[in-house]
């Protein structure tokens, strides 16, 4: 059993304690783990360019690696080897630092277990390219994974995306997510050593997830604040003006009600099994991104010289700096 622990703070700040507190906790769980952790802070991981090459090299039969050559790789590789993994990242313009969502970003997509798995059953299936036993079934593993939240305000008033952002790391390689603390008060606190609370907690949210290892999820219970969203936990909704409200981690639907002073959300269990982390939910993206050339396509085609003159003016665009 290999333990990550990956840290986007400073190095030695708050949030590499807390992120290494954290597998003191889980070292507690499985003393016979073995224990990894990453600091970003001076990582290359630069952005998803969007090329597009890992898509088309698992169609043609290839696996799905990232072409963009930087530190990456060994930050995915140590990802791809861990069954347990406990996030941190501090709040920077309420959530995340940029460079997780460049590890987003560059990650989850490729590790979307229903993409994965459509290719595969057609390579299967004698559609596609490629042995479907060739492809690194570590890739599609089971992983556990806890998330710490680090900001320095006092209230939740400017972190307010910060755990919820996190939770977009793990839900296409579907992780079962074992917790998330919400550290802020950063700024009052000085170091997180000097609050018993906060120590004992993410400690305790670590050994959770190293003990959760091996654990079916219904087996598993939820470290952490309860939260409006049954699945994530999280208390963002997007709204439509009806009382119909969206989770928009978890891409599920509620019911919206208010009694006196009280807001209730109720997530049907129909709901809850379509949620963005569950097969069925990243099945619904996959078959709507397996539409998109059918209908691109034929569009794209039928207006060939239409567009090729239209877009002349965008080309030679005026003022273009890099160009
Ligand atoms: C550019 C920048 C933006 C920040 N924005 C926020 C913010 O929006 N909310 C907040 O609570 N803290 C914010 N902080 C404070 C950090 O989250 C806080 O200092 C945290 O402890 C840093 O983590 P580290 O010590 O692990 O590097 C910001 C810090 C920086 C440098």
């Amino acid at each position: 059993m290999k333990i990550l622990g990956l840290s986007f703070g400073k190095k030695m700040g708050n949030t590499d304690i807390l992120v290494k507190n954290a597998l003191f906790g889980a070292r507690e769980a499985a003393p016979e783990a073995e224990i990894r952790f990453i600091n970003t802070n001076r990582l290359k991981i630069d952005r998803c360019t969007g090329c597009g090459a890992c898509s088309t090299s698992l169609e043609r039969g290839g696996d799905n690696d990232c072409i963009v050559k930087d530190d990456m790789q060994m930050v995915e590789n140590a990802i791809r080897e861990a069954d347990c993994i406990i996030v941190g990242a501090p709040v920077y313009v309420l959530q995340p630092v940029g460079q997780f969502k460049n590890l987003v970003d560059r990650f989850s997509c490729r590790h979307d277990v229903s993409a994965i798995n459509w290719v595969l059953d057609k390579r299967r299936a004698g559609q596609a390219p490629g042995d479907p036993d060739a492809f690194p079934q570590e890739r599609l593993k089971k992983r556990y994974v806890s998330y710490i939240s680090v900001g320095g305000a006092t209230t939740l008033n400017w972190v307010s995306m910060g755990t919820a952002t996190l939770h977009l790391f793990g839900f296409p390689a579907m992780m079962k997510v074992i917790g998330n603390y919400d550290a802020h008060h950063m700024g009052t606190t000085g170091n997180p050593l000097l609050d018993d609370e906060l120590i004992a907690n993410t400690y305790e949210m670590g050994r959770q997830t190293a003990a959760a290892y091996g654990k079916e999820d219904k087996d598993i219970e939820w470290f952490g604040p309860e939260g409006t969203c049954p699945v994530c936990h999280q208390n963002l909704l997007m709204m439509n003006g009806t009382t119909t409200v969206e989770c928009p981690i978890c891409g599920i639907e509620g019911k919206l009600s208010v009694e006196g002073e009280q807001v209730k959300v109720e997530f049907s269990e129909k709901q809850q099994a379509r949620a963005r982390g569950t097969f069925e939910g990243l099945r619904e993206h996959t078959v709507e991104i397996q539409s998109f050339g059918s209908i691109c396509g034929p569009k794209i085609m039928a207006n060939k010289e239409r567009l090729e003159k239209e877009l002349e003016k965008f080309r030679k665009f005026e003022g273009y700096i890099n160009r």
